[in-house]
């Protein structure tokens, strides 16, 4: 047994996630302390550098949270998000980055219970994974 509590940073859509997580924190799910939770405009706004930056910083694991396909505010941010997450995967093992930190989660206003039951497994991934060892230290400047 661990007491290690991983540390996530959450990039939340502003059109539907963060109405999510405020909904489960209204609902009293359990959720990680070590959470932060950052609002983006779209995920489509998302770039590898704010991800790889989050991991430079301290981030154990990462999740990037947004709408539903199809229902993008801004028609396909969601769909862009896919592939700069996929991209990203791929370039994180180059850093020594086990690419099961990262993950994408479309979820709309009234899914309360899915972000959390979504955020837990996660967490429990990244303890399992333990903390994330020191990456280049270039990339934290
Ligand atoms: Fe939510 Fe684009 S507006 S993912």
């Amino acid at each position: 047994m661990t007491d290690f509590e991983p540390k996530i940073v959450v990039f939340c859509c502003n059109w539907c996630s963060p109405a999510g997580t405020d909904l489960a924190g209204s609902s009293e799910l359990k959720s990680t302390p070590y959470s932060r939770i950052i609002k983006i405009t779209c995920t489509g706004r998302i770039e590898p550098n704010f991800i790889l930056r989050a991991f430079a910083k301290g981030a154990d694991g990462v999740i990037i949270a947004g709408c539903h396909p199809g229902d993008c505010h801004y028609i396909s941010g969601n769909l862009k998000a896919r592939r700069i997450i996929a991209l990203t995967k791929n370039l994180l093992p180059q850093l020594g980055i086990e690419p099961e930190r990262l993950r994408l989660e479309l979820i709309s206003t009234s899914e309360a219970p899915k972000f959390q039951l979504a955020a837990d497994e996660f967490i429990d991934e990244v303890t399992k994974l333990g903390p994330l060892r020191q990456i280049n230290k270039v990339m934290a400047k």
